[in-house]
């Protein structure tokens, strides 16, 4: 990576915002990105609300953080609003990186196709949504690593070509 991006998780989850369950998915995309050479900016642990979503989305924001993880919420059970969260974050939305997370989620398993995860930028925040299990999370972000650092640099304005993908 060209730079130290700052990254921030915020975790979706109705039973993990009352204590009833660990955030294993949050814990890992942590570990896994600062493994990766990200730093830290944030991390939220919200219950499955649109308004919760978008007020921890927007701190992150404000605390610096380049890149915002969700994990969770992006389902088809009544109470996943993620994908719904994301009208009020997402001034630009990139549709290609959530297809490509889902065309190689598929890979892994059909049920990738409930994942209605969104990527959008707000700002100069990307903000990426995965789904919420430990697994799933695993899977995403592996496969979200290799565009992070161009699109990061893009999004704040980098004018070199692309010549190298
Ligand atoms: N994608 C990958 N790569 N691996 C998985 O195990 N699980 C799916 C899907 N995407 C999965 C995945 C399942 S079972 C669901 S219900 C949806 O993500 C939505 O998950 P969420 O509601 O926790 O966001």
């Amino acid at each position: 990576m060209e730079k130290a991006w700052r990254f921030a998780v915020v975790t979706m989850s109705d039973k993990g915002s009352r204590g009833e369950r660990l955030d294993e998915s949050g814990a890992f995309l942590r570990q896994f990105l600062t493994q990766a050479g990200f730093t830290e900016a944030g991390y939220r642990l919200v219950p499955d609300r649109v308004e919760a979503i978008v007020e921890a989305v927007y701190a992150m924001i404000d605390l610096g953080a380049d890149l915002v993880i969700t994990s969770g919420g992006t389902g088809l059970a009544p109470s996943d609003v993620t994908p719904e969260a994301m009208d009020r974050v997402f001034q630009r939305e990139v549709p290609g990186i959530a297809e490509m997370l889902r065309l190689e989620s598929l890979k892994k398993t059909p049920m990738a196709a409930l994942s209605r995860g969104r990527a959008g930028v707000r700002g100069e925040s990307l903000i990426i949504n995965l789904p919420g299990s430990l697994k799933a999370a695993r899977e995403n972000i592996a496969a979200a690593l290799p565009i992070l650092d161009h699109a990061l640099a893009k999004i704040k304005g980098d004018p070199s070509d692309c010549g190298q993908g």
